[in-house]
């Protein structure tokens, strides 16, 4: 009986802990505080598609990327639009948008393109010029950096 009790007060104060960090957590989201979303910051939908389709145009093209053979040859093998599609889906998602993204992992998608760290910086420095071109503030701009940081782990090959 003793036992019992103490298992349940246990079970109660676990319950509660649990249910106090979920609180926590959903007081932290943006969309739950009435504070707008980063999506919703940006503008929505219709200036993140013009944004990433500008960033795919200077991409797809450029030189300094080209030079690596596997980028070159993905970039011939695979449509512009299918990659503004899948990355206009991944911005949405990451922003706090209502897209759902459904391609494949980050690693997945460029184990085989054998990305370097200077590549990276020079994806960096394409989407920083974007960014600025269609003023994006620079609250925004750090936000959407991090976004992307977080996957670079994923992207550029270990040495
Ligand atoms: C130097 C940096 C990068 C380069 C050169 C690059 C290039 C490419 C290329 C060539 C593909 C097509 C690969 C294939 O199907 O064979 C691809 C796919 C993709 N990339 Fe990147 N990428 C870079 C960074 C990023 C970043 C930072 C993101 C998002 C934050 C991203 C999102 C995607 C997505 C969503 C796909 C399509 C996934 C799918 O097919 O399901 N990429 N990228």
């Amino acid at each position: 009986m003793q036992t019992g009790s103490w298992k349940t007060r246990i079970a109660v104060l676990g319950m509660i802990l649990i249910l106090g960090s979920a609180l926590t957590a959903a007081a932290q989201d943006p969309a739950v505080q009435g504070q707008p979303t980063l999506y919703e910051r940006l503008g929505g939908l219709m200036p993140i598609t013009v944004v990433v389709s500008d960033f795919i145009d200077a991409m797809v093209p450029d030189p300094v990327l080209n030079a690596n053979p596997a980028i070159d040859a993905a970039r011939k093998r695979v449509p512009a639009p299918y990659l503004k599609y899948h990355v206009t889906a991944m911005v949405c998602q990451a922003t706090g948008g209502p897209c759902q993204y459904n391609g494949r992992g980050m690693y997945e998608s460029h184990v085989h393109l054998n990305i370097t760290e200077s590549e990276w910086e020079r994806m960096l420095t394409i989407f920083k010029e974007v960014l600025a071109r269609h003023q994006v503030p620079p609250g925004e701009t750090a936000e959407l950096l991090d976004i992307v940081d977080s996957t670079k782990d994923d992207i550029v090959m270990k040495q």
